[in-house]
């Protein structure tokens, strides 16, 4: 770990432009990237943030070619989109560039051809698939077959779905090309490859050594398991229409690999900042004075903690990354986030339903984000974080300040009288917050840092509370000058501590206490306790946070239900036609209408239900597997459609005489097939 860094360059991943973002990114990248950044800059660390759009790529093209439309317009849909909403929840970049731009195709280029002309490649020639119709070679997405482990005909070339295994296209038995349909053929074509195992000695020193203490153990072991595993060489070039071209001769018609060039996107876009702002870039890269920190998701590990430090290695004149504080993930109730089946809370969408409450969203993110492991994000716990914390704790103890303060002294910051002992306790407690919760920042731990700046705001919550300066008001209005000046010098303090994680409550809390002009840092905040001097003139009340209710959350819950059903609708296919019958086949069938009379649990099977059935002929015994789906005593009385002639068979030793006639609805959970119209008496016949 770096001591005493002279500068920052501060990354977050760079987003595919494929899609718009959700919550999940940012929870695991842009708000702990976003508060780390704040917090230094609040230090006055000379601090660079950028990041930018992941323009190229397979998931790019497969995009346009499912919308019917060009990559360039794809790219600048999303492109659009997701500066909109960084800007919107306040993620504050030096700059967001684009892979895109000629400044990344150059950058990029460049790097290549350094390491080309180092004889830091090898060159392969290999057999890839080949789709003659469309005169392409198919990346492995664009491959469909069957997989060769478990029969799933609808494979992708990279993975199957179905059973979990990672594949390679050629492993697919019966492949076709998802462009025009047709069998590809192998054919031979040239790559570059970055020798990944010359570096293991430098990788195991520079990591597995030197950063065995202060990585995070999920990034450490993934990091671990890799190098343990053998490094291979990967392929840095892929034969593809959309990304930046192999700048070297025979390389026509290729392109790089979008995981070579997306990383050094962090270096264009701070070559383009520094034009921008008529600054220097390379001390930022190549000082090693500068702590290079990347900020995450963990499905990026091994492409920040291996192969970009190997080409970073390679190239020579780069620092390396002192951290990688990768995220795990965050699952949505209960549920993997996905973009394809739209299982996600949009940021766009969040604006809308939410105006104005970005930092009720950053609150509950940084509340429960996954930092050491996965995480779920749940509405009910979106609204309890706003109500019984922000609102109940940190909104509350500002309004009270705030009113009290208007109220007694038309707003101006009383002269304080002597001290108690509470009030010097408090003071000096106030005063260590900085020093606690820049540790945890500069540890990565931002929960644990979120939840000591609300710490501070309950010290003052408390304080008013236990010396009810509306009681003593009455008989002793000196002591309460000290009280509302203790108080507000804490109010003053959160306007500051809640910056990085709350930075538009800060602003508006600025504004309330009109301290905008006054600078209080958190040196300021330790040295000493008297933020707001006498006389100072604070604004009037408004509310920091406000009351989420139950109404406004359940209609995000009946939204994402109404998800769940889309999909299952949308997956389920209706299955082939059997056999034909005649009629005398059917007619066989015994189909009755029956009530149940009697419900109750098979003992020691999970599945099974022993039911009374009156059919109209009798009353009998059927042993039905719906034990998941119903409880006993709901089905009680509920007309079913039974078939009473199937012959008599004993489950768990109980004879069951019939079978009761079920379905699934579009939940995929079991239901009747119900005779329940009015006046349909038992034992009537179904034909
Ligand atoms: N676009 C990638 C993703 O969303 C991240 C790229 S990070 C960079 O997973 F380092 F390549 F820029
Ligand atoms: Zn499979």
């Amino acid at each position: 770990m770096l001591q005493n860094p002279e500068r920052y360059t501060i990354t977050a991943a760079l987003p595919y432009t494929n899609g718009p973002i959700h919550i999940g990114h940012l929870a695991g990248v842009y708000v702990p990237a976003d508060i780390y950044s704040r917090y230094l800059r609040l230090q006055g660390r000379d601090v660079l943030f950028v990041c930018g759009s992941d323009e190229h790529g397979v998931a790019i093209s497969m995009k346009a070619k499912k919308e019917g439309i060009t990559p360039q317009e794809v790219i600048d849909k999303y492109d659009g989109i997701i500066r909109k909403s960084f800007s919107n929840f306040g993620i504050a970049f030096d700059n967001y560039s684009r892979t895109s731009l000629p400044i990344h195709h150059k950058t990029a280029s460049e790097f290549f051809k350094k390491l080309y002309d180092n004889g830091d490649f090898i060159e392969e020639v290999t057999e890839q698939l080949y789709d003659a119709k469309a005169n392409q070679f198919l990346a492995d997405r664009f491959v469909t077959g069957t997989c060769p482990k478990c029969g799933n005909e609808e494979a992708y070339g990279d993975q199957c779905e179905k059973c979990g295994s990672t594949l390679n296209a050629t492993d697919l038995i019966n492949p076709k090309s998802t462009i025009t349909g047709e069998t590809p053929v192998l054919k031979a074509t040239k790559h570059w490859f970055l020798p990944l195992d010359r570096y293991d000695a430098f990788l195991r020193e520079w990591i597995l050594e030197g950063h065995k203490n202060d990585w995070k153990p999920n990034v450490y072991g993934q990091v671990k398991s890799w190098i343990d595993g053998g490094l291979e060489p990967r392929a840095v070039t892929r034969d593809l229409d959309w990304g930046i071209d192999v700048p070297v001769e025979g390389a026509e018609g290729k392109k790089l690999y979008v995981w070579f060039d997306a990383p050094i996107g962090y270096i264009s876009s701070t070559k383009e900042w520094a034009e921008r702002e008529g600054k220097d870039w390379e001390p930022y890269w190549k000082n090693e004075k500068t702590k290079l920190v990347h900020f995450i998701g963990k499905d990026n590990i091994v492409f920040h903690c291996v192969i970009f430090p190997a080409m970073l290695k390679a190239e020579g004149s780069y620092i390396l990354p002192d951290n990688v504080p990768a995220n795990e993930f965050l699952n949505l109730e209960g549920n993997k986030l996905s973009t394809s089946k739209n299982w996600a809370v949009w940021l766009h969408e969040y604006l809308e339903e939410f105006p104005n409450q970005q930092d009720v969203l950053r609150y509950a993110l940084t509340s429960n984000a996954p930092e050491t492991k996965d995480n779920d994000f749940t509405w009910k716990d979106f609204q309890a974080r706003n109500n019984n914390e922000l609102v109940a704790i940190f909104g509350n103890f500002i309004n009270r300040v705030v009113v009290l303060t208007n109220k007694y002294y038309n707003g101006m910051v009383p002269a304080p009288n002597e001290f108690s002992e509470v009030d010097e306790q408090t003071l000096a407690e106030l005063q260590a917050y900085p020093e606690v919760i820049s540790s945890s920042i500069e540890r990565y731990r931002f929960r644990e840092a979120l939840g000591e700046m609300m710490n501070a705001a309950r010290l003052g919550n408390k304080y008013l509370a236990d010396e009810e300066p509306w009681k003593v008001i009455k008989d002793n209005p000196e002591r309460v000058q000290s009280q509302m000046y203790v108080a507000l010098q804490i109010a003053a303090a959160l306007s500051s501590l809640c910056e990085p994680f709350l930075p538009f409550t800060a602003s508006k809390l600025k504004r309330i206490l009109n301290v905008d002009t006054l600078n209080i840092d958190w040196k300021v905040i330790t040295e000493s306790a008297d933020l707001l001097p006498a006389g100072h003139q604070i604004g009037q009340a408004e509310l920091l946070f406000s009351k989420i209710e139950d109404e406004e959350i359940q209609k995000q819950i009946d939204k994402l239900e109404a998800t769940k059903t889309a999909n299952l609708a949308e997956n389920k296919k209706a299955e082939p036609q059997k056999e034909l019958i005649q009629f005398d086949d059917f007619a066989k069938m015994d189909l009755r209408v029956g009530t149940i009379l009697e419900a109750e649990k098979m003992p020691k099977a999970n599945k099974l239900l022993v039911l009374k059935v009156d059919t109209g002929i009798d009353v009998r015994t059927i042993v039905s597997g719906i034990a998941e789906s119903f409880k006993p005593e709901d089905i009680i009385g509920k007309k079913v459609t039974v078939l009473v002639n199937l012959a008599p068979r004993a489950l768990r030793g109980v004879e069951s005489q019939g079978m009761i006639l079920m379905t699934n609805n579009a939940e995929g959970k079991l239901v009747f097939v119900n005779p329940d119209a009015d006046g349909v008496s038992n034992g009537e016949t179904i034909n």
